[in-house]
């Protein structure tokens, strides 16, 4: 019989975001699998809440602003002395505004470059650290199908989704020779917060519309925790400056 290549026990992985949406389901997939997640947010309750939901045991939660990004390396420190080297980190939290051009002040602008792209970079700085990572330690950053394709409003947003796809192939080069692998999960529309947001924010017939392309409707957050425990588990050793479309058809229109 083959070991479950999937089989997480073992190894710590740090979700950033996993206060709610995305991050809350690959929080949950990981602990499936039996990885020890430290679970990342702003928000202590929401912490709690995604860390009451999870299977097995020692899951701790962390309050960070990842806005702060110049002190994600103590930050993450700090962390590395409480629960150990980490195995990997998934960089899940992440903010939209929608924007169109006219109105996309540079404010609107840094404050998105600097939780999806920013903190990102931190995020990976911090990782390969030799004391804080393990020899099989492994990044996955959340961009979106808005790297890939257009929609109004979203220019600063699919900017930023972009230059994740983009910097994970250069960052995979710089950190192979460590062994670490960075790789990307490009998700179309998944049911969270930050679509019910954007849903308050267009007109009834264009969230209809986004729906109508995706062939296979919305997507859960336990889709996109597959992909990321696929990529961070031993089935993905091979896959590094990769991105994964995860869209329920959407790019394939
Ligand atoms: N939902 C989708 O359809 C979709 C599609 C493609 C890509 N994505 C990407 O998936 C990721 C997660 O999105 P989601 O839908 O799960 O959104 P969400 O439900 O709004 O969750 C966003 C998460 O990011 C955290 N966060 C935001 N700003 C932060 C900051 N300054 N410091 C620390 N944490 C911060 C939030 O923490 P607190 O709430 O605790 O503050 C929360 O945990 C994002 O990168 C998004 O761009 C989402």
């Amino acid at each position: 019989m083959l070991d479950n290549p999937l089989n997480m026990t073992g190894r710590t992985i740090l979700v950033s975001g996993a206060s709610s949406g995305l991050g809350r389901g690959i929080a949950q997939v990981l602990a499936g699998l039996g990885a020890r997640v430290v679970v990342h947010g702003r928000d202590l309750p929401r912490i709690n809440e995604t860390l009451a939901t999870l299977p097995g045991a020692g899951h701790i939660g962390t309050v960070f602003d990842l806005a702060n990004y110049d002190g994600i390396g103590e930050w993450v420190a700090d962390l590395v002395g409480e629960v150990g080297a980490l195995d990997g980190i998934v960089h899940s939290a992440g903010i939209l505004t929608v924007a169109p051009v006219k109105v996309l002040s540079s404010r609107i602008l840094g404050s998105m470059t600097d939780v999806n792209v920013h903190a990102a970079i931190s995020l990976a700085r911090a990782l390969r650290v030799p004391a804080h990572r393990t020899s099989q330690a492994s990044i996955v950053f959340i961009s979106s199908v808005m790297a890939f394709a257009g929609t109004a409003g979203q220019v600063a947003y699919s900017a930023t989704k972009g230059a994740l796809v983009a910097l994970t192939r250069s960052m995979a080069m710089e950190f192979a020779k460590e062994g670490i692998r960075v790789n990307c999960i490009a998700p179309g529309a998944v049911q969270t917060e930050m679509v019910f947001k954007y849903k308050r924010t267009v007109p009834v017939d264009q969230m209809k519309a986004l729906e109508a392309r995706h062939p296979l409707g919305f997507g859960t957050p336990e889709d996109i925790g597959y992909a990321a425990a696929y990529l961070m588990a031993r089935t993905g050793k091979w896959i590094t400056g990769s991105t994964l479309v995860v869209d329920g058809g959407y790019l394939a229109q």
